[in-house]
């Protein structure tokens, strides 16, 4: 079965939704850099080995990237997977998971990188909002796009109800990529994803009504 390492840095409702998917896919460990988050105690509650990596404890990015980058690599992963780990990687950090790590936006990328993504969508009159997952590169939140889920922007939306059917979307989509992953049903070439049978995915499945 092949393994991921889950980073994390809070909450945790997407690596929660990724092991209620019961996937076929074996969480080696959750790693945080933050000691007080949530999603900690539900890995541990599950079985799930976890590690906390304390940006706090290194005098510099560099060194932290180095700690978090072994605590990595001990666990023999096929792939890291971030879900809500809010932390900027350093180019080595990166270069050295390349291919080999991904992350879940709260956007249509590439609309919206960084942060309050919701609030932004808002502002700027969005129609359609919604989340991607993505290879991580360099370039913040601009990696390979590898799916995508839409929602509407709705009339009397704020930030928190939009953040909400967004958040609904992530818990959906994140587990069809990694199971999709599983397969071997898309794979990175270059600066894109190819996708075994494009034609299947997305499909209508991912996109419930409103
Ligand atoms: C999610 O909405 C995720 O997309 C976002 O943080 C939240 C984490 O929630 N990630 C980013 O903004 C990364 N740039 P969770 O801890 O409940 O999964």
């Amino acid at each position: 079965m092949k393994r991921i390492v889950v980073l994390i840095s809070g909450r945790g409702s997407n690596l929660r939704a990724l092991v209620e998917a019961r996937l076929p896919i074996e969480v080696a460990a959750v790693i945080s850099n933050r000691p007080d988050a949530a999603g900690l105690a539900f890995a541990a509650g599950h079985g799930i080995a976890t590690q906390v990596v304390d940006h706090k404890a290194f005098a510099g990015r560099e060194a932290f990237d180095a700690a978090l980058g072994d605590a990595i690599e001990a666990q023999r992963a096929d792939l890291v997977v971030m879900a809500g780990f809010m932390r900027l990687l350093t180019p080595g950090f990166i270069r050295r998971f390349a291919g080999r790590m991904i992350n879940i936006h709260p956007a249509l990328l590439p609309a919206f990188t960084g942060l309050d993504t919701h609030r932004r969508a808002l502002e700027r009159g969005c129609r359609v909002h919604g989340c991607t997952v993505h290879y991580v590169t360099e370039g913040m939140d601009e990696g390979p796009i590898i799916a995508q889920a839409s929602v509407p922007v709705l009339p009397d939306d704020d930030a928190d109800t939009l953040a909400a059917r967004v958040l609904a979307q992530e818990h959906q989509l994140y587990p069809a990529v990694l199971r999709a992953w599983s397969d071997g049903a898309f794979r990175l070439e270059g600066e894109r994803v190819s996708w075994r049978d494009a034609c299947t995915w997305p499909d209508a499945a991912h996109y419930p009504e409103y």
